[in-house]
Order: C-alpha cells, then structure tokens, then sequence
C-alpha cells in the first residue's frame, strides 16, 4: 500500500479561494458486499441472483464473478486501516442477505453475522462512523427462485432481513439505508436483464420497483420499531433529464424518462403516489393492478434522510424512424413504456463507462430533491468515476477521476451554499471492485486493486480526497 500521508498530487486549497464545507460534514466512501467481500461459500453463505446471474455463460464480461473480488472478507482488518489512513469519517458498506440469512429465511447465520460485528468493531475503533445499506443487488437465490422482486412476498421477507440486521448491528450504527438503487434491481434486473437475475419483461421491472418500495417501506418501520434511535433512509440513483432540443417531442420524451428514472421512486417514497403521466405512460404494460391499498401509505413511511448517488445526465429526444436502439442502460426494454425515445451523445467528456461528465447536475439534482420533495438532510451516497489505469513504478496517477471528484465536490459545495441541506459525501467506491456485468473490467476506486495478488495501491484521487476530509474543503 503506497502512504496516503505523502503530499497531494494537487494543491487542495493551494491557489484560489477555500471552499469549506459545514463542521461535521460526513466525508465518506463506499462500497457494496457482492463487489468486495469473495468468499462466496465461506461462513455459510449461499447463492445470490449474483452468483447464479456471474455463473451463467454470457452475462458478465470476460465470465467475472464475485467469487473471490477483492478478498474483503479475508483482509477486512487491512482494508480499514486504509480507510483510516484515508482519514474517512464514515464508511458506507452493504451487508450480503445470504451471508446472514442464508436462502433468504429463517434466523441469523451467526457466522456471517460475525463478520459484520468484527467491521462494525473494527470501524468504530478507528472513529469511523458505520453506514450500512440492507440492500445492494445480493436477493437470496430461493427467493428469485419463489418469484423475485416482481412477487410480492419479497417485500416481506426482506422487512424480516431488515429487522435481523437492526437487531443485531443497530445497537452500534446509527446509519442505515434500506434499498440501494432500485431503478437498478428493477428496470436492470427485470427489464433489459442486464443485471441479475437477468429477466426482461417490462411488467415485471414494474411490479419489481413497487415491492422493493414497499420492502423499503415495511423495513423502515421494522428497523425504527426495534431502533428508535436509527437514521433511516432510502438510496436512489437520479439524473437531470435534458430533451435534446427546444422540440415538444423532445420536451415529452425527458418527461417519459425522467419519471421512470427518477419520479417512479420519489414520488411514492415522499409523496405517496404514483406521478399520473408516469401510470398514463405504462398503461400498454401494466394496469398496476399488483398495487394494493395501503401500499403508498407503507411505501412512504417517513424517513430521517434521503441518500442521492450521482454520476451523469440523461439527454434524451423523441423516436426518429429507422433510428437503432443503443445497449445497456439506454436498451428500450429499461423504459417500459418508453422504448421509442432515444438517448442522445452529445460529445461531452465522458468517464470509461461512456457518462458524461456533468458536475453541473448534481447541483440540479440536489436542488431539486430539495425544492420538490423535502427537506430531510441528503447525503451523496454515490459519486465517482471509472477510468483505466495504470501502475508505474508502483504508484496510480488517476488525473481524470481526481478532477471528476473535485468537479463534483465544488458542485457538492454550490448546492450547500444553495441552501440544500447536504450532511454528506460518500465517493464511489473505496477500491476498485467487481462493476458487475462489466466484471473487474472497470475502475472506480479511490485505491488500485491488483487482483493478481489482492496488493491495494492508494491512487494520487485517494491522497487528494485524504487532503480534502483533512481540510474540511478544497480550492474553488
Ligand atoms: C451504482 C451502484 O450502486 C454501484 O454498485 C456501482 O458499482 C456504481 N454505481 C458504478 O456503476
């Protein structure tokens, strides 16, 4: 590990005017329990969506899996004595269902549940503040098998995992988030079957973003009644959503696609209601007919928080015959009801996930949360960048994923200034880490990850955002 404590790869608050954030701001990082830990067979876990989704041919680049990762269950100990020498006030980590409720029910495995004890120990002995996150990606494997997101069941089972980990780790961390990026579970998962466990139907993704909503929801009042104490919170992934041209056609097509990137989840979570275009939208899909009474009143259980993951801007225009649907993200079936509009590359810079870089928009985003939805503090609990790196002389110089933290970090500052109530910063990711379908292909972290021989190099990012929690801010 190269010594975080040598000086900046570039001045923090060296030529220009201090931006400072509030006293007590929680700089963080983060990661998620499927991406780092390995282990996959160890302590008595069993199989996630993301075991069986890595294991089948196709899915995942080059056939990665998260069999081993970054050895994170092995080398916990190290891997926050790093955190510690980053100088990290908070770390955000999620906790792997089958680990500790191994096939999704029944009680806790105490061998996995250890494990989050020990971190949980271990974090606090170095005065780092633990945020767990209950849900990233990692549904038992039965309860896929029993239906999945799109049943109902689901949503039940997952209060019950709730409450097993608020029993046990509740009496130490005040921090939990219940669902991280359920656009992702949905639309990815059940949608275009990108992500795990791979399906693709539009109705389905539909009635998968409800239950998770209300697996959030009945968690939320599981965790308090247990944890009064607990800061409870939902994670959700936005994007500005900019029409291509002044157009009408245009303007409908970001209104289509920002309510189901964005409004399907805000809009019950904090206002308790589906918007009326978005249900006018899908009414070739679903007649939401899986929606109950008494679903919103659950699924907008209030809350202590709201955690924002940040990393581009969707520019989106209206159908142009003839015009080829693009993959992944932008694949018509992750817009049921919204498959013809296309999304548009405008020739911005973009990060090795080919996102634009759009610092300006996480100031838009946070506003607007803000401005429309509430007023309960936000955290960015993801932002970060993907580009390739190199090792030299055992040493990652990573200039454009610095410079895309600072972007955003100025950004972080105007909102604050703008009047959002800000509380904190969690960069994406702690180390670099398995990127799901992309596999190990793709870099995000702050440290290098030689999967060689699991070595971490901390980046010259990593010594730069040491600097900036050290300072309290950075140059303007
Ligand atoms: C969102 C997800 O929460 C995280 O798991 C993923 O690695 C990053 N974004 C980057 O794609």
């Amino acid at each position: 590990m190269s010594n975080p404590a040598s000086p900046p790869a570039v001045g923090v608050l060296d030529g220009g005017p201090a931006l400072t954030f509030p006293p007590g701001f929680l700089w963080g990082a983060a990661t998620a329990a499927y991406q780092i830990e390995g282990a996959a067979a160890e302590g008595g876990r069993t199989p996630s969506i993301w075991d069986t989704f890595s294991h089948t041919e196709g899915r995942t680049v080059a056939g990665h899996t998260g069999d081993v990762a970054c050895d994170h269950y092995h080398r916990m100990p190290d891997d926050v004595r790093l955190m510690a020498d980053l100088g990290l006030r908070s770390y955000r980590f999620s906790v792997s269902w089958p680990r500790v409720q191994p096939g999704g029910v029944g009680g806790v495995n105490q061998e996995g549940m250890d494990f989050y004890h020990r971190l949980v120990d271990e974090l606090l002995g170095h005065g780092i503040e633990p945020w767990v996150t209950l849900y990233h990606w990692d549904l038992p494997q039965p309860l896929e098998d029993a239906g999945g997101w799109p049943a109902r069941d689901t949503a039940g089972r997952f209060a019950e995992y709730a409450q097993l980990v608020a029993d046990a780790l509740g009496d130490r961390v005040t921090y939990f988030t219940t669902l991280n990026e359920p656009w992702c579970s949905a639309f990815l998962g059940y949608g275009s079957g990108v992500h795990a466990p791979g399906r693709s139907d539009g109705a389905d993704a539909v009635r998968a973003g409800h239950h998770l909503m209300l697996g959030h929801g009945l968690a939320v009042q599981a965790v308090r009644a247990s944890r009064p104490q607990a800061q409870l919170g939902i994670t959700v992934n936005l994007y500005p959503v900019t029409p291509a041209s002044g157009s009408a056609a245009d303007a409908d097509a970001a209104r289509r696609i920002d309510a189901l990137a964005n409004r399907f989840f805000l809009d019950p979570v904090l206002r308790g209601a589906y918007p009326a275009d978005l249900v006018a939208d899908l009414r070739g899909i679903t007649d939401l007919g899986h929606v109950r009474d008494g679903d919103l009143a659950t699924i907008s259980t209030p809350l202590d928080m709201v955690g924002v993951n940040y990393y581009s801007r969707h520019v989106v225009a209206a159908p142009v015959e003839g015009a080829e649907p693009e993959p992944y993200w932008r694949a018509p079936s992750c817009w049921p009801g919204s498959e013809d509009v296309r999304f548009v590359t405008r020739g911005v810079p973009v990060t090795d996930m080919d996102w634009e870089i759009d610092a300006p928009g996480l100031v838009e985003t946070l506003e607007r949360v803000h401005r429309e939805y509430t007023d309960l503090p936000l955290y960015v609990t993801e932002n970060g960048s993907a580009f390739v790196d190199t090792v030299v002389d055992g040493r990652v110089d990573d200039p454009d994923r610095l410079a895309y933290f600072a972007s955003h970090l100025r950004a972080a500052h105007a909102a604050i200034e703008a009047g959002v109530p800000l509380k904190g910063y969690f960069a994406w990711s702690l180390m670099d880490n398995f990127e799901w379908a992309w596999g190990y292909t793709k870099r995000f972290g702050m440290v290098y990850v030689d999967y060689d021989n699991q070595a971490r190099i901390a980046k010259s990012s990593a010594r730069w955002y040491a600097d900036v929690i050290r300072r309290n801010g950075l140059a303007a």
